[in-house]
C-alpha cells in the first residue's frame, strides 16, 4: 500500500491524481493533502479521501479552510513550512509534486531528501535546480518518477535500449492556441484567447506557458536534468493532436515512442503504479484519433521561448532559475492584464541577457537568482 502525500491536490494535476487513486483503493491510501486558496475543493477532497493531515500554504486562507472543513477531526496546518512538513513526514512514502511554479521547490526537495518515491509534475523546481534535486535523490535513495506527459513518455520509451544507445529525444508540443496566429495578431492576443488550449485542460500558468511555448522550453531543461542528456540531443516537434508524447531515437536509427490520448491521468497512473502497468479503465486510443497525426517545426521567430531554453541551459548555473522566475513573474503580470502577451518574451529575454550567471553551489544561490529575476521583471513593468 502506498501512503500518498499530494502537494497541490486542489489543482488540475492534483484532481487527476485523486481520480487515479479512486480507481485503485486497494493500492493507495491518502495520508495528506495540500492546497493554497481553494478551500471548497480541499474540503470536498478531505470528505472523500479522509487524509490524516492537510496543509494550506496561504496562511490568510487558513480560517476559510477551517470553516469549510468544519467538524473534521484531522489536523489542519497552515503556511509554506507546513507544506514542507507534510512532504517530509515519514508516514507517507510517495509524494506527488503538483504545486505550480517555484513554490513547489522546498517541499519537493524535502521529499527527495527523505528518500521517498516522488512523482514530479511540478517542473519549475527541476528547471531551477535540477542538479541539486538529483543530488538529493542520489544521496537519500529517493526515486524520481516523471509525471509530465512528455518525460513520462521518454522514461517509458528509453527502456527499449541501453542509455549509451540513446541518440536523441523528441519532445512534442501541441503548439498551443496561437500555433497558426500571425505575428501581428499576437500583439493583440487577449488573456481569454491565450487560456483556450486546443488539446489539454490545465491550470492557468501552464496554459499560458503552452501559448508562449515556454512550457516546452522548461521541458527541454527538465529533460536535460532528468535524463542526463546534452542539449544537442533534445529536440522539439510541434504535433497539434497531442497523441505522440515523445520519441526516443536509438543509435541504430530505430525510433520508439509512447502514444496516448491527451489525458494526464495516464502518465500520473504510470508514475504511481510503476514499475507495474495496471488497467485503470481510462479511455483507449482509437483509430479515429490516429487518422491524422501531423508534425511540424516550431516557429522560433514568433515563439523565441525554445531559444531561451537552449541559451539558459547551455549557460547553466543560475541561468535556468532566472529563465523560470522571469517567466513566472511575466505570466502573473499577463494574467493580471498588466502586460500584453508578447511582452512576456521581451521580459524573459531581457532578464536572461542581463543576468550575471553564478555557479549552482547551493539552494541560497538559486533562491537569490529567483528573487533577482522577479524583482527585475517587476521593476521593468512598473
Ligand atoms: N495541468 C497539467 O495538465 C500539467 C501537465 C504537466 C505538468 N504540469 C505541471 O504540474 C504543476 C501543476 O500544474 P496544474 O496545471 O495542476 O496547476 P494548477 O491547476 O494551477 O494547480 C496548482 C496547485 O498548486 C497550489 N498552489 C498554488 N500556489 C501555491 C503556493 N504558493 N504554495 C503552495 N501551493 C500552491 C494550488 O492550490 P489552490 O488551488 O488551493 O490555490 C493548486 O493545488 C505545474 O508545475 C505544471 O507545469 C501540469
Amino acid at each position: 500500500m502506498k501512503a500518498l502525500c499530494i502537494l497541490g491536490s486542489t489543482g488540475s494535476i492534483g484532481v487527476s491524481t485523486l481520480d487515479v487513486v479512486r480507481r485503485f483503493p486497494e493500492r493507495f491510501k491518502v495520508r495528506s493533502l495540500t492546497g493554497n486558496r481553494n478551500a471548497a475543493k480541499l474540503a470536498e477532497q478531505v470528505r472523500e479521501f479522509k487524509p490524516a493531515r492537510v496543509a494550506v500554504a496561504d496562511e490568510a486562507a487558513a480560517a476559510e479552510f477551517k470553516a469549510a472543513l468544519g467538524g473534521w477531526k484531522g489536523e489542519i496546518l497552515a503556511g509554506p513550512k507546513a507544506v514542507v512538513e507534510l512532504a517530509e513526514e515519514p508516514e507517507s512514502n510517495y509524494v506527488v509534486s503538483a504545486i505550480v511554479g517555484a513554490a513547489g521547490l522546498l517541499p519537493t526537495l524535502a521529499a527527495l531528501q527523505k528518500g521517498k518515491q516522488v512523482g514530479i509534475a511540478n517542473k519549475e523546481p527541476l528547471v531551477m535546480c535540477g542538479p541539486l534535486m538529483r543530488k538529493a535523490a542520489d544521496e537519500s535513495g529517493a526515486t524520481i518518477l516523471p509525471i509530465d506527459s512528455e518525460h513520462c513518455a521518454v522514461f517509458q520509451s528509453a527502456r527499449a535500449g541501453e542509455p549509451k544507445e540513446l541518440k536523441k529525444i523528441v519532445l512534442t508540443a501541441s503548439g498551443g492556441p496561437f500555433r497558426t496566429t500571425p505575428a501581428e495578431k499576437l500583439r493583440t492576443a487577449t488573456k481569454a484567447d491565450a487560456l483556450k488550449h486546443p488539446t489539454w485542460n490545465m491550470g492557468a500558468k501552464i496554459t499560458i506557458d503552452s501559448a508562449t511555448l515556454m512550457n516546452k522550453a522548461l521541458e527541454i531543461i527538465e529533460a536535460h536534468f532528468l535524463f542526463d542528456l546534452p542539449y544537442e540531443q533534445i529536440e522539439v516537434w510541434v504535433h497539434p493532436q497531442s497523441i505522440v508524447h515523445a520519441l526516443v531515437e536509438f543509435s541504430d536509427g530505430s525510433v520508439v515512442g509512447q502514444l496516448g490520448l491527451p489525458d494526464m491521468r495516464l502518465p500520473i497512473q504510470y508514475a504511481l503504479t510503476w514499475p507495474e502497468r495496471l488497467d485503470g479503465g481510462l479511455p483507449p486510443l482509437t483509430i479515429e484519433r490516429m487518422r491524422e497525426l501531423t508534425f511540424e517545426e516550431p516557429d522560433h521567430e514568433r515563439f523565441p521561448s525554445l531559444n531561451f531554453a537552449y541559451e539558459a541551459g547551455r549557460k547553466g548555473g543560475t541561468a535556468p532559475a532566472v529563465l523560470n522566475a522571469a517567466n513566472e513573474e511575466a505570466v502573473r503580470l499577463f494574467l493580471e492584464d498588466r502586460i500584453p502577451f508578447v511582452r512576456i518574451f521581451e521580459l524573459v529575454g531581457e532578464a536572461l541577457r542581463a543576468h550575471d550567471v553564478q555557479p549552482l553551489d547551493g539552494l541560497e544561490t538559486v533562491l537569490a537568482a529567483d528573487r533577482w529575476a522577479r524583482e527585475r521583471v517587476r521593476r521593468q513593468v512598473e
